[in-house]
């Protein structure tokens, strides 16, 4: 199935001369949902994941539906003051400006084989810091994905230690 198709290109959303991807329209589509999720599982079946990283909000969404598959425990990254229990901090760079993510502390035993799941790579600075935060808890980034990558902001190369599969890239 071409994803692409499915994914509905809004111009000028947030701001004049980005052209936003909005996955919604995917989302709602059980065919092309049901292809995104498959397509994550068969990219990880031989990574021996442990547990399954996503960052708020969308990594949520396809995070949680690839760990159940790989029969992984799945762990939120959050926005700040958002986790209840004792936790670490990474700032980090967005698109659009600045933000912080959190992560419990207990939520990863040393040398759990971990793989981090995204909507998006825009400029890395997500990922980059989820994978920070996963490296400070001794966790094992086994690998990195997204649905799509916007290859022009160049995230790819902040990860380059990292195996970084997307399934749709965009100029
Ligand atoms: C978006 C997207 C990724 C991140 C990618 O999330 O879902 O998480 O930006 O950008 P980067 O590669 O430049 O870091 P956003 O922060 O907008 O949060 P949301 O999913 O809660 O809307």
């Amino acid at each position: 199935m071409d994803l692409k198709e499915k994914i509905r290109a809004i111009p000028d959303f947030p701001e004049k001369g980005i052209s936003y991807k909005d996955i919604t329209t995917l989302l709602k589509d059980k065919e092309a949902l049901k292809a995104t999720i498959d397509m994550f599982t068969d990219l990880s079946k031989d990574l021996k994941v442990d547990l399954v990283v996503g960052p708020e909000a969308r990594g949520f969404i396809f995070g949680t539906a690839l760990a159940y598959n790989l029969h992984a425990g799945f762990i939120p990254i959050r926005k700040p003051g958002k986790l209840p229990h004792a936790k670490l901090t990474q700032d980090y760079e967005l698109e659009y400006g600045k933000d912080s993510l959190e992560i419990h502390e207990d939520s990863i035993q040393p040398g759990q084989r971990v793989l981090i799941i995204d909507d998006l790579l825009a400029t890395g600075g997500t990922l980059l810091s989820t994978a920070n935060l996963i490296e400070q808890l001794e966790g094992e980034v086994v690998g990195i994905m997204t649905l799509i990558e916007l290859t022009e902001l160049k995230g790819r190369d902040k990860l380059d230690k990292y195996k970084v599969e997307s399934l749709v890239s965009y100029p």
